[in-house]
């Protein structure tokens, strides 16, 4: 299961806050529990891990491997939480070389619909040329610009090179039960289609088929993910002591620390598999939490990568920082230090060892060290990277934030900053039934 360790956290908190915070991180997790907390009709994400069915993920199955047998590459189009979920745990799971690897047993996956770059999408057509691909359009709303743009061109695309029957077969949507483009398109094509359910947010969907289709596409075991998350969703419940709730542990202390003056939480991770970890994690918090000029501001880092370019302002910079430190118990494969005749990198002390284990003392030593430099740390360890601790993983962090963004007295399952760039936007590009706002923002830039 799960582990939290705040121990190298508790020095920079007031003495007894976590214990004071324990009745408000309880109450906040019964509201969400009892759907009385603000934003409850986005709730849905509570219970889905346990709501899944046997029945629902064979359906999910039996569309994955159509688009298995019928396709090499698949792209999955979609922006948000209608992306980073899915990206975070492939990317997670499957070999670091995936797209190098010849004679793959699994499809492609490429992601597209993220971006408006013109460059990135001329690059993604061509790649497509040959290849036998399929698209999941998924869009909650339907009408996502970056998304619609994107399925437009593939869409075309697909039709042009594997015909209209064909593609009607490797095409699947999962948006809304009725409103918007992406189900009116798929109602008329007659695509295989899958529903956002209207209670559950975009950054809280990765346990819909959002995620779970194209996991499952990739390969891996949605059923042990589903496993994972559900047994997290036991865990962190109201009817466990609060002391024993590892997503009311990490609410409460976030919140400390952030009264106790640290703005921003880094997310620091020892693998470069779960960089769309962080990614996904940036925008739960960030969206959840960062609104009514509060908030702490999620940041990540890939290390020891990045200890070589972001390490010193870690250790040295303004201290309005902490550290969350995402650790792997045993990696999944062996790899031991070699021994080298000349030793002139004099790193023959090493010979032998696991390569995890040098890995494992970089972590450390870097703990204690940011530690040192006045830098809070929490700690938060999984057993190992497989479908089951990713589910566990991914539960733990929905069910924190919900609880973290009450404490802080915001509704953590809206998002009304996110609209404004759309409508400047749609302003500038002269969208109809945006003249006023088109007139007073050519005014303004003029
Ligand atoms: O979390 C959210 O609500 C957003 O990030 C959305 O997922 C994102 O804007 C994409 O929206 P849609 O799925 O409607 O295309």
């Amino acid at each position: 299961m799960l582990k939290i360790d705040i121990s190298k956290a508790l020095q920079f908190i007031p003495e007894g806050a976590v214990q004071k915070m324990g009745a408000d991180a309880h109450a906040a997790n019964k509201a969400l529990e009892d759907g009385t907390c603000p934003g409850n009709d986005f709730l849905g994400w509570m219970h889905l891990p346990s709501g899944i069915t046997p029945e629902f993920v064979a359906e999910i199955q039996a569309t994955a491997e159509t688009l298995r047998q019928e396709c090499d590459t698949v792209v999955v189009a979609g922006i948000g939480g209608s992306y980073l979920g899915a990206r975070a745990v492939i990317e997670a799971l499957q070999n670091s070389f995936a797209w190098l690897i010849a004679d793959k047993k699994n499809p492609t996956i490429l992601f597209a619909g993220n971006n408006i770059s013109e460059d990135y999408l001329y690059e993604l057509t061509n790649y497509l040329k040959d290849k036998k691909f399929g698209v999941i359009n998924i869009s909650k709303s339907g009408t996502t610009t970056e998304t619609a743009l994107t399925f437009r061109l593939l869409k075309k695309q697909c039709e042009e090179q594997r015909g209209v029957e064909t593609a009607r077969k490797v095409i699947v949507a999962i948006t809304d039960a009725v409103k918007g483009a992406a189900r009116q398109t798929a109602t008329k094509e007659g695509y295989k289609t899958f529903v956002i359910p209207d209670n559950v947010g975009g950054r809280f969907s990765v346990l819909t088929p959002v995620g779970l289709l194209p996991i499952a596409i990739a390969g891996y075991d949605i059923a042990q993910l589903v496993k994972g998350a559900t047994d997290m969703e036991a865990a962190t419940a109201t009817d466990q002591p609060v002391e024993e709730n590892p997503a009311a542990i990490y609410a409460i202390v976030r919140n400390a620390l952030y009264q106790s003056g640290k703005k921003i939480e880094i997310l620091a991770n020892y693998s470069p598999k779960l960089h769309f970890i962080g990614e996904w994690w940036k925008q739960l918090y960030g969206e959840s939490e960062g609104k009514d000029k509060k908030g702490i501001f999620p940041a990540a880092v890939d290390l020891t990568t990045d200890l070589h370019s972001m390490g010193q302002w870690i250790q040295d910079g303004e201290r309005t920082i902490f550290e969350t430190v995402l650790s792997i118990g045993e990696p999944n494969h062996t790899v031991l230090f070699p021994h080298d005749e000349e030793n002139l990198d004099g790193l023959n002390f090493l010979e032998g060892r696991r390569v995890d284990q040098v890995n494992k003392m970089a972590e450390l030593g870097t703990q204690l060290a940011h530690v040192d430099g006045g830098v809070p740390n929490l700690l938060l360890s999984i057993d190992r990277l497989d479908e089951y601790h990713i589910g566990q993983l991914i539960y733990f962090f929905e069910r924190a934030c919900g609880i973290s963004g009450l404490m802080l007295k915001v509704n953590p399952f809206d998002q009304p900053g996110v609209e404004a760039y759309k409508k400047n936007m749609f302003a500038l590009l002269g969208k109809p039934g945006y003249e006023e706002a088109t007139k007073a923002i050519r005014e303004r830039i003029k």
